[in-house]
C-alpha cells in the first residue's frame, strides 16, 4: 500500500511505525501536521491508499478523511477519547490500558475502532509506557487495522474485552495533578509526577519558585518533615513525602521556552545548602543514581539509565569510573545494558544548551564520550557487550559499537547518524569502529541518511550482531544467557584474539589518530562558521515546532525524481 504518515512530530512511535511499514513492504512517506492545506497537498501529491496518524494533536480535515481512510493511533482503549489518554491512565492508576486504531470521522476519536490491543500497566513515567507498551500494542493493532481496510466484513477480534472502559476525558489540568506535600504519600506523588513526564511536567513550588518536576524516583531510607528538601545526589534532590521521600532528577521553569535541567542546577543555592549523599552503584534498586552494577557469576552488568538517554560530561565521567571498576573485577564478560527506554542518545544537548559557552561544553562533552568509548575499546581483560534494550541515536549508537558484541531488542529503533544534529561529523571513534563492522561500502548505508532503522535492518548491515526477543524481560534473559555462553565457550581464546587484534590495529593506526581527526572536524562544527549544529540543538532542546516537513521524510515532495530509498535519502 501507499501509506502517508501524518504526525505532529516524527517521534519515537512515528519512527517505529514508519520503519515497520517499510519493513512490511509498503511505500511510505511522511508529512508533519502543519496546516490543513499542507495535509491536503500531501495527500494530493502522494495519492495514498491510507493515512496513518501515530501522533496527532488535532482533527484531520473533513475532506481528507472523506477521500482516504485515515487511521488514528489512540493511546487508550476503545471508547476512550480525548487529548491526554495516557496521562489519565497513569494518574488513575489503571491496572490495564489499551491502544485503539480509530478510523477518523468528524468527531475527535469518535470513529469506528478497527483494531485494539490491551496491555498491563507498569508503574513508570508516561513517556516510558508510551515508548514501550503503547508502541508495541500500536504496531500490532495497526497491522490488523490495515488488513481490515481490505476486509471490512471482518469484525475486530478483541474489542469486546474492553466494553465499558472508555469515555471522553478532557485534558488533565495542572490542579488535577498538583502535589499536596502535606497529604500525599510517596506512591501518590510518584503517580502524579509520572503522569506528566516527559511533558508537560507537574507544576509545583520548590524553594519558593514555580517549577515543573520530572524524573521522580522513590527513596528507600531518607525521611523528614513532609515537603522538606532533604538531600542532593548527583543532579537530583530528595524531598520528603508524608511516608518517605522521593528523588527529583530534573526541573524546568514554567517559561514555555525553558527546558529540563538537573534539579541542582535549577535550584542553585537552595540545592547547594543540602547534604550530599552518594549513590550506591551496586545496590540492586538504588533510586539515587542512573548507574548500577550487578554481577551474575562471571558476568558484570552495567546499567545506565540516563534521563532521555542524554549523557552529560559528568554522566560520562561517572560511567567511565564505573566501567573501570567493572573491568577490575574478576569476571569475564561486561555487559553495557543502558536503560529501559534508551540505551544512549549521545551528548546531553540540554546541558550544552544551558552552558555559558555551548561550544566549550560541546567540546568537553564529546571528549568525555570519547574517553568512555576509548576505555571500552582498550579493555582487553574482558569480553564486552552492548545490550540495547532501548532506542539509541547519534553518538549513543557509535558508543555501543565500542564493545566486542552488540545485541539489540527486536523492537528498538536506532538512528545511527549525526546528520539530524546540524550535520555533526560525529566522534566516539566511529571512523575506527564503523568500517570494521560494515566495510567501507556500508558506511553510507548507516550514516548517509537521516532515517530511523529497526534492529533487524541494523543486523543486516552489520551494526548489530544479534537481535533478541522483543519483550524486555525476555530480552534480559536472552542477554544473560548469551553472555554466559561468551564467558564459557572459548573465552580465553576469544580474549587472546581480541588482544592481538587491538595490538595490530594500534600499530596500523593508533586510536589517538582516529580521535584527533574526528575531533578536528567536530571543532569546526562547534566553533566554525557554519552554525547548523547550534541551530539544530536549539530547536531540539526547545521543542521548536516545524514550519515544514524535511524532505528526507516527505518523499512525496521529491518533485521530478522517483521517491528516494532510505539508503540514499539525503
Ligand atoms: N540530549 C538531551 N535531550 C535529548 C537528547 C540528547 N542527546 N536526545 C533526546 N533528548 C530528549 C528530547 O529533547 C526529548 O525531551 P523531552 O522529554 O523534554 O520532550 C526526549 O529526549 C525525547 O525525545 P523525542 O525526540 O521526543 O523522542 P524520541 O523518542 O522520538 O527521540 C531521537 C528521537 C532520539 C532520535 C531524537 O530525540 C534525537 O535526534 N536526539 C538527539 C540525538 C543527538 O543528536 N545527540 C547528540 C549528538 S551525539
Amino acid at each position: 500500500m501507499r501509506i502517508l504518515i501524518l504526525c505532529h512530530a516524527f517521534n519515537s512511535l512515528s519512527q517505529r511505525v514508519f520503519a515497520e511499514l517499510e519493513r512490511a513492504g509498503h511505500e511510505v512517506s511522511v508529512e508533519l501536521d502543519i496546516s490543513d492545506a499542507v495535509t491536503r497537498e500531501a495527500v494530493s501529491l502522494f495519492g495514498p491508499d491510507a493515512v496513518v496518524a501515530p501522533f496527532l494533536k488535532r482533527r484531520i480535515p473533513d475532506d481528507v478523511w472523506h477521500a482516504v481512510p485515515c487511521l488514528i493511533i489512540h493511546p487508550g482503549p476503545p471508547g476512550d477519547r480525548g487529548p491526554n489518554a495516557l496521562d489519565w491512565a497513569v494518574l488513575d492508576d489503571e491496572p490495564a490500558w489499551g491502544v485503539s486504531i480509530i478510523r477518523a470521522t468528524a468527531e475527535l476519536d469518535g470513529g469506528p475502532v478497527l483494531a485494539a490491543r490491551r496491555f498491563t500497566m507498569r508503574r513508570a513515567r508516561k513517556s516510558s509506557i508510551y515508548r514501550l507498551e503503547v508502541t508495541e500494542a500500536a504496531v500490532e493493532a495497526l497491522f490488523e487495522a490495515l488488513a481490515r481496510l481490505n476486509h471490512p466484513e471482518k469484525s475486530p477480534e478483541n474489542i469486546i474485552e474492553f466494553r465499558g472502559q472508555g469515555r471522553w476525558r478532557d485534558a488533565v489540568t495542572a490542579d488535577a495533578r498538583r502535589v499536596d506535600w502535606q497529604h500525599d504519600n510517596t506512591e501518590t506523588v510518584l503517580r502524579k509526577i509520572n503522569s506528566a513526564d516527559g511533558q508537560p511536567g507537574v507544576v509545583d513550588r520548590l524553594a519558593g519558585r514555580e517549577l515543573r518536576l520530572f524524573d521522580a524516583r522513590g527513596e528507600a531510607e531518607l525521611a523528614g518533615a513532609a515537603g522538606q528538601l532533604l538531600a542532593r545526589c548527583g543532579g537530583a534532590v530528595c524531598r520528603a513525602t508524608t511516608d518517605g521521600a522521593i528523588w527529583i532528577g530534573y526541573l524546568k521553569t514554567t517559561d514555555r521556552q525553558d527546558f529540563k535541567r538537573p534539579a541542582v542546577d535549577v535550584l542553585g543555592e537552595a540545592a547547594d545548602a543540602l547534604e550530599e549523599v552518594r549513590p550506591r552503584r551496586t545496590a540492586q534498586d538504588d533510586p539515587r543514581g542512573p548507574i548500577r552494577y550487578v554481577e551474575h557469576g562471571e558476568i558484570g552488568i552495567l546499567e545506565f539509565d540516563f534521563y532521555n538517554g542524554a549523557m552529560s560530561t559528568n554522566d560520562c565521567a561517572a560511567l567511565l569510573e564505573a566501567w573501570r571498576d567493572a573491568a577490575r573485577r574478576p569476571t569475564r564478560v561486561i555487559v553495557l545494558a543502558g536503560g529501559r527506554d534508551f540505551w544512549s542518545n549521545g551528548m546531553d544537548l540540554n546541558g550544552i544548551e544551558a552552558a555559558d559557552s555551548p561550544a566549550d561544553e560541546s567540546w568537553r562533552n564529546i571528549n568525555a564520550m570519547d574517553d568512555l568509548a576509548e576505555a571500552i575499546i582498550r579493555t582487553t581483560s574482558h569480553l564486552t557487550v552492548s545490550a540495547m534494550a532501548g532506542n539509541s541515536a547519534a553518538g549513543g549508537v557509535f558508543l555501543a559499537l565500542a564493545a566486542d558484541r552488540v545485541w539489540a531488542r527486536d523492537g528498538v529503533v536506532l538512528n545511527p547518524h549525526y546528520k539530524n544534529m546540524g550535520n555533526l561529523y560525529g566522534s566516539e571513534l566511529w571512523t575506527y569502529l564503523l568500517p570494521r563492522r560494515v566495510g567501507e561500502q556500508g558506511i553510507d548505508k548507516a550514516m548517509g541518511h537521516r532515517l530511523p532503522m529497526l534492529a533487524v535492518r541494523a543486523h543486516e548491515l552489520g551494526l548489530v550482531d544479534a537481535v533478541g526477543p522483543n519483550d524486555p524481560a525476555e530480552f534480559d534473559g536472552f542477554v544473560r544467557q548469551a553472555a554466559r555462553q561468551l564467558a564459557e565457550r572459548d573465552w580465553s581464546r576469544a580474549v587472546a584474539t581480541k588482544k592481538d587484534r587491538r595490538t595490530r590495529d594500534e600499530k596500523e593506526r593508533p586510536l589517538a589518530a582516529y580521535r584527533a581527526e574526528e575531533l578536528e572536524r567536530m571543532r569546526l562544527n562547534f566553533y566554525g562558521f557554519d552554525p547548523s549544529y547550534h541551530v539544530a540543538r536549539y530547536r531540539l532542546v526547545r521543542r521548536t515546532p516545524h514550519a515544514w516537513t524535511p524532505l528526507y521524510l516527505a518523499r512525496h515532495r521529491h518533485i521530478g525524481e522517483p521517491p528516494a530509498s532510505p539508503e540514499t535519502t539525503r
